[in-house]
């Protein structure tokens, strides 16, 4: 399976997606619990932040200059990512502190913006970075991309620990 996957990762955007495809699998298996597992919450912090600050490193200052409308979405996008990991790191670190009770309905806000966030990305972003970015572009991003993801999701396991 995994193997399949990676086959079909061809550049940073296919990339992008698949890594979307894990993580609305990791929403998934959250919502569907009927007790919380403290490590899925802080799996899931652990591959968004790895994912996010991908993304904001590699992508989006290449597609930031394409017009004004990218420039606006890159921030909206960007405020998106700071708000979903805030939002995640405050109820793991509330559980650390001996507080057990799961935030349902916080937890559902934040689900449904990174949904609405993944989507975005996938329509809008993906055309501006296909007009900022030859083919070739996109393939040579997809190395930088997975190096500084490694990078952040390393430092994103020392705050959760
Ligand atoms: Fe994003
Ligand atoms: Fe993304």
């Amino acid at each position: 399976m995994k193997k399949e996957r990676d086959e079909q990762v061809e550049n940073v955007l296919t990339e992008i997606e698949s890594e979307h495809d894990e993580v609305r699998d990791m929403l998934a298996k959250i919502d569907q619990a009927k007790r919380i597992t403290w490590s899925h919450v802080e799996a899931l912090y652990v591959t968004l932040k790895g994912h996010h600050e991908a993304e904001e490193h590699v992508l989006f200052p290449k597609v930031r200059p394409v017009d004004s409308q990218a420039e606006k979405l890159v921030e909206h996008l960007i405020e998106e990512h700071d708000e979903a990991e805030t939002g995640l790191l405050a109820m793991i670190e509330k559980h650390k502190k001996d507080e057990q009770k799961f935030d349902w309905e916080k937890y559902g806000e934040l689900a449904k913006l990174l949904r609405e966030h993944m989507e975005e990305e996938e329509s809008k972003l993906f055309k501006k970075a296909r007009k900022a970015m030859t083919e070739e572009e996109l393939k040579a991003a997809l190395d930088p991309f997975e190096t500084q993801e490694e990078k952040s999701k390393k430092s994103a396991k020392k705050e959760v620990k």
